[in-house]
């Protein structure tokens, strides 16, 4: 029996600075288990989880319900390619027409946010022949070269261009300039609805109107990258809680809770129209993320996480503006999605957070975000705000 699974390196981040390609700027702490809504590294010390791993782990850490489910689909078929049924993969896909807004009935699962986006560009491009995408500035779509090419931030996008896609990036709700950029050679308007890497910046449900309207009067699709709001936001879509309903909505972070998966959903007149073969994953749709998404999606319903997640956000939102610290310029988000501006950079304010036990990131140079875990109760909410009264007073 194996009783050690395996033996820690006595210096865990060296070996990752020698061995690993270096594409991440690192912290100085390594992370050895998880509890609930706790964090512990490899020295044992304990941190309040704000951030989710980048807005993964809505259930938090370790539950137990989803350890046995996943347990129970280790032991019984983990691999199983799509040319195939599975039982799993059919209850998941019931699960999830639940929650799928109206209309689109059509699935594609793969395995990040950055395929997900990937497949439903290539699904716009095939169902309208058309080559352009709008998109909009300081919009985040992921690092694969279609996802690249809609993503704005030159940092990530000048060392590969030429990218496979003419996209024109728009500023982010401006109704006039969408609608101007928008013409019979655009196959899709691509937007977060609550834009995250850049700052967690709303757009105004005017503004997403507009572009259901422009694509409608032009014949493109609208795409909503849903995979960082999704499940999270105290709705499943934030596009639809501001009454429109996109063509094809991609998702992934928090949808199986950790195990990594991404989904399209298209409309039937898109989805249901593509041919076989136009795209493919040897590993979506396996039955472990199936049984992931499956058993994430019925914690989230039968606890109710997503009412948890509006209260314990706008709980967040009123005790950060009640601190009224100085440091703060404005404060913003959706249920458990929150974006504190500061008037300062916010890597020393995340530094500090991190010394004071509590994990969270920045987005954008000048704002923090808040993804945690939808699991919190409202101990962590106070845990949290006598951190950030300390560290931004
Ligand atoms: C809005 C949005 N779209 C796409 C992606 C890409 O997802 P992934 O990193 O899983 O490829 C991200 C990741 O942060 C994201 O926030």
């Amino acid at each position: 029996m194996i009783t050690t699974a395996f033996a820690t390196p006595p210096d865990v981040m060296g070996v990752e600075r020698d061995l690993q390609v270096p594409l991440y700027a690192k912290r100085d702490i390594a992370l050895a288990r998880g509890e609930g809504a706790y964090l512990y590294d490899t020295d044992g010390r304990r941190y309040l989880d704000a951030m989710s791993n980048y807005g993964v782990a809505i259930l938090g850490h370790a539950d137990a319900e989803y350890a046995a489910a996943l347990s129970d689909q280790l032991a019984t078929l983990t691999t199983g390619h799509q040319s195939f049924g599975s039982d799993v993969r059919a209850a998941f896909l019931v699960e999830l027409a639940k929650v799928a807004p109206d209309g689109l009935t059509r699935a594609f699962l793969s395995n990040s946010g950055a395929e997900a986006i990937e497949a439903a560009l290539k699904f716009a491009r095939l169902a309208t022949g058309r080559p352009k995408v709008v998109a909009a500035r300081r919009a985040y779509h992921g690092r694969t070269m279609g996802a690249l090419a809609a993503t704005a931030d030159p940092k990530y996008r000048a060392p590969f261009e030429p990218l496979p896609f003419a996209v024109s990036h728009v500023p982010f709700d401006d109704a006039d300039a969408l609608a101007a950029a928008v013409d019979g050679e655009t196959a899709a308007v691509i937007l977060e609805p609550i834009q995250g890497e850049a700052g967690v910046y709303p757009a105004s449900e005017e503004y997403l109107r507009a572009a259901r309207a422009a694509c409608d009067a032009h014949g493109a699709l609208l795409i909503a990258d849903e995979v960082q709001t999704g499940f999270r936001t105290g709705v499943p879509f934030a596009t639809v809680a501001a009454g429109v309903t996109p063509d094809l909505v991609c998702t992934a972070k928090a949808l199986a809770n950790g195990f990594p998966i991404g989904l399209t959903l298209a409309t039937e007149a898109v989805g249901g129209a593509l041919p076989a073969g136009a795209h493919g994953s040897t590993f979506g749709g396996n039955p472990l993320a199936c049984r992931a998404g499956l058993v994430t999606l019925q914690i989230m319903r039968e606890r109710d996480l997503y009412a948890r997640s509006a209260a314990l956000g706008a709980a967040i939102v009123d005790g950060v503006e009640a601190l009224g610290a100085k440091k703060v310029r404005t404060v913003r988000g959706r249920g458990m999605m929150v974006g504190i501006e500061l008037k300062e950079r916010v890597t020393p304010t995340l530094r500090a957070l991190q010394a004071a036990g509590v994990l969270a990131l920045p987005a954008g140079s000048v704002t923090l975000r808040l993804l945690p875990p939808l699991v919190w109760e409202r101990e962590q909410v106070d845990e949290l705000l006598v951190a950030l009264g300390t560290v931004l007073a």
